[in-house]
């Protein structure tokens, strides 16, 4: 009896199948955005570092893996600025104000993404909004976006920071031709050494209440509290714990890193073949005269929000 030869018949299916795929696969792939594909050759001399075999990959946007949520006049723009010199970091330029506010929250997690720039997978996207940390609507937001998102979060000595913030209130105000309060006036209630926790300068040094409503989330274990103090003074060491934190190697080094005389802070440069990036002109700005007397009462009046805060850190900073 003849017998059909089945094998043959089954690998010429075969066969057929996958010619078939090939030429499928290839006509989508033509037909994808060609700036979609970036070749992804790392410079030697910048990033040397990095597994050289995720060399062709393909480049996409992709939701954050860690936000910086503050605090403001913390030096969040510093922080973000020296990260982005990471090989393996990819920065939003700009604050997005996705979870604080409704009118940008209402846009969805689409768009949000869409904020964000182009990064391979094996880079981590960081997106920074100071005004996250005093919100209390975003520490559920986030949550419920990624519950394992790494949180960062820089504090400075709470009265330098309250006069900082002041000080860009008071410019803001004076652009705008609105009355100029004075700081001992706005900052405490009436005359009397009661701080306004409802000023919102004051209210966000009281890190402790902020960052309580972050710990109704989130594990101690996620949140990188960065040393604002010592961080301008001397970036390198707080940026060796970020990239601890973060699981990424220590790359950033010295060589990126370019004291500003005439500002009093760093500025970050990439490689050696490129000016450095400063900072803005609204920051480091001479901050708003104030009386000795009233930074004592402002300090005394901290105290207890500071204790508060050590103690649910682990942690003393000298304030
Ligand atoms: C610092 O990094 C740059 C570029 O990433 C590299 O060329 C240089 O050798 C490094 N310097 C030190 C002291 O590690
Ligand atoms: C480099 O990447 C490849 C593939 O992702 C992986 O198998 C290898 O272990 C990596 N090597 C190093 C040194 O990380
Ligand atoms: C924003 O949304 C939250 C929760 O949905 C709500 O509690 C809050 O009042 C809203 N804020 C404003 C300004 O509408
Ligand atoms: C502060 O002053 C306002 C009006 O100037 C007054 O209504 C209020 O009772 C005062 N509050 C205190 C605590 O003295």
């Amino acid at each position: 009896m003849y017998r059909f030869p089945l094998h043959f018949l089954l690998y010429t299916c075969a066969i057929l199948s996958l010619l078939a795929l090939v030429e499928i696969s290839f006509f989508y792939s033509n037909q994808k955005d060609e700036q979609q594909y970036e070749i992804h050759k790392y410079s030697m001399e910048d990033e040397s570092a990095i597994n050289e075999s995720v060399d062709f990959e393909l480049k996409k946007r992709r939701l954050p893996g860690c936000l910086i949520i503050g605090a403001r006049k913390g030096g969040t723009r510093a922080l973000l600025d020296a990260l982005a010199l990471h090989p393996m970091i990819r920065a939003a330029r700009r604050e997005v104000h996705f979870f604080d506010r409704n009118d940008t929250f209402s846009r969805g997690i689409a768009w949000y993404k869409d904020q964000m720039p182009l990064s391979f997978h094996h880079q981590l996207t960081i997106e920074k909004t100071p005004a996250y940390f005093p919100s209390f609507v975003t520490p559920e937001r986030v949550f419920q976006m990624n519950s394992k998102m790494k949180i960062i979060v820089i504090l400075r000595e709470p009265v330098i920071r309250t006069i900082s913030d002041y000080t860009q209130v008071y410019y803001n105000r004076l652009e705008l031709k609105k009355s100029l309060p004075l700081f001992g006036e706005v900052v405490f209630r009436n005359g009397t050494d009661q701080i306004d926790t409802d000023y919102k300068p004051v209210r966000n040094s009281l890190y402790e209440i902020h960052l309580r409503s972050w710990l109704n989330y989130f594990p101690l274990s996620q949140i990188h509290i960065v040393d604002g103090d010592k961080f301008g003074i001397d970036p390198l060491p707080e940026l060796r714990l970020v990239e601890s934190f973060l699981n990424v190697p220590h790359l950033i080094n010295s060589s990126s890193l370019v004291w500003d005389q005439r500002k009093g802070f760093f500025c970050f440069r990439k490689n050696q073949r490129q000016p450095p990036h400063c900072l803005g002109d609204s920051k480091g700005r001479t901050h708003r005269p104030v009386s000795s007397s009233t930074r004592e009462n402002l300090r005394k009046a901290f105290l207890p929000y500071n204790e508060r805060l050590f103690a649910l850190i682990g942690r003393r900073f000298r304030w």
